[in-house]
């Protein structure tokens, strides 16, 4: 593809949305709450925070300034910036890595559309939600039918165009998102027994720290900003020159922090008072959810929106994956988008069957006593994402260098970012030692 023919984000606004419709998304409202509740709760949360700050938004930051410095998708963009190195490997690394998330985050996006049906249906009355989510997964063929029409669906997007399609929309649908989840908080909090569920997500218990604790909040802090592995390289280099990417990079990042404490807000509260686990896994939030409607005014209008707006902050973010793969594919194989779109799509919906069947007819495979969800979930999460950002990290600090940083992130001189030399301090030093830290303490090489 030419120079000029690479699409661009039209507006300010139209970046954020974007990006911020790749950061929010399952990772904020599925996975958050139930990786949260199996590592303790308030000491995750506390982990949680202190990544996103020191390395969270730093890599952001980085993707966003090699994605529009370079003007590729995430391997030619390293091609381009270090010609002739193994850097370009990095960016392969991010569309395996696509690969790998999208297979088993399209099995959750078809959950939501089973239970948009279901509420329209207004089935969960009168019935045990634990059961119908239990009676729902180990079925073969729905849950395999609404992943493959989510994949159909991003396909489509991608194909028409991330500018037209999902800038549009998300600036509408994301701001109701936001106001539909505080309603439910709301209701969450004021049911009798909320406060057990408020001090486990907010009263750290230092007690339950573990290294393993500390990889799953640095995990789910990447998965969350959706960094590590060239989503945001891609999309940075849609954004025009003249964007300032800090502020961006900042307000993305706190739309998707204040997201998942929201969805953290709004479930535990009714986890304890509904007498529910909150290790329950992957199906904790269309357990407990359910519950939660019903319990409200108007539950049966508030459930129909709420799991169609989860659709579609899940559509965003799949999009986004999506894109990192066929951006590659059109710009390096020289295919074209719509070729390159089909075969992507497809080859993830074969691997991703894998996933959804991990709940059904494969729940007996496992590997290392995890199931390919299981496997496919933690592998993308906790290694291949800290690893793609230690190495964006070390790319910007060690090999651009702080002259090329700047002048990308400050509009060649047109912006004065305060903070510029703290940023470049911790993309070279802290952010690099800090994820070597966890991932040696992880593999129980070194223990601190
Ligand atoms: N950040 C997305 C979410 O929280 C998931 C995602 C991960 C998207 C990695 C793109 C890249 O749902």
């Amino acid at each position: 593809m030419k120079e000029q023919e690479r699409g661009s984000f039209t507006s300010k606004f139209g970046v954020i949305a974007a990006a911020a419709g790749s950061a929010v998304g399952l990772g904020n409202i599925w996975r958050f709450p139930y990786v949260a509740g199996e590592n303790g709760g308030g000491a995750f949360l506390l982990i949680y925070l202190f990544f996103i700050l020191a390395i969270g938004i730093p890599v952001m930051l980085s993707e966003f300034t090699i994605g529009r410095k370079a003007q590729r998708n995430a391997f030619g963009s390293f091609r381009k910036l270090a010609p002739g190195s193994g850097w370009p490997l990095v960016g392969l690394m991010g569309i395996v890595a696509a690969f790998v998330i999208l297979a088993f985050y399209s099995t959750i996006a078809g959950w939501t559309l089973e239970y948009i049906i279901k509420s329209v249906q207004d089935g969960f009355r009168g019935n045990d939600t634990a059961e119908l989510f239990e009676t729902f997964k180990s079925g073969t063929f729905k849950p395999l039918l609404w992943q493959f029409l989510f994949m159909v669906v991003t396909a489509w997007i991608v194909f028409a165009g991330v500018q037209k399609g999902i800038e549009r929309y998300t600036k509408i649908l994301m701001p109701i998102l936001v106001v539909l989840i505080l309603s439910m908080c709301v209701r969450a909090v004021t049911l009798d027994g909320a406060e057990k569920g408020l001090s486990f997500l907010f009263k750290p218990d230092f007690s339950k720290i573990t290294f393993n604790v500390v990889l799953e909040a640095l995990g789910q802090a990447a998965f969350s900003l959706s960094i590590g592995m060239g989503a945001l390289i891609t999309y940075g280099s849609y954004i025009r020159k003249n964007n300032n990417l800090s502020n961006t990079a900042i307000q993305v990042a706190s739309t998707d922090t204040l997201i998942a404490i929201l969805a953290g807000v709004m479930i535990f509260p009714a986890v304890f008072a509904l007498g529910l686990d909150p290790k329950a896994g992957p199906g904790l939030v269309f357990e407990v959810l359910p519950k939660l409607f019903m319990k409200m005014p108007l539950g049966y209008y508030f459930s129909i929106l709420f799991f169609v707006l989860l659709a579609v902050a899940a559509l965003t973010s799949t999009v986004s994956v999506l894109e990192v793969v066929v951006a590659y594919f059109s710009e390096e194989l020289n295919m074209s988008r719509g070729k390159a779109t089909i075969i992507s799509a497809a080859s993830i919906w074969v691997f991703g069957i894998l996933a959804t069947l991990s709940f059904s007819d494969l729940s007996g495979v496992t590997i290392f006593g995890n199931t390919f969800f299981d496997l496919m979930d933690y592998i993308s999460a906790n290694v291949l994402l800290p690893l793609g950002a230690l190495l964006i990290v070390i790319f910007l600090g060690w090999k651009l260098g702080k002259k090329v940083t700047q002048q990308e992130i400050t509009n060649e001189g047109a912006l004065r970012p305060k903070l510029f030399s703290v940023f470049f301090f911790i993309v070279k030093y802290i952010a690099p030692v800090a994820i070597v830290l966890v991932f040696l303490n992880s593999l129980g090489i070194l223990k601190i």
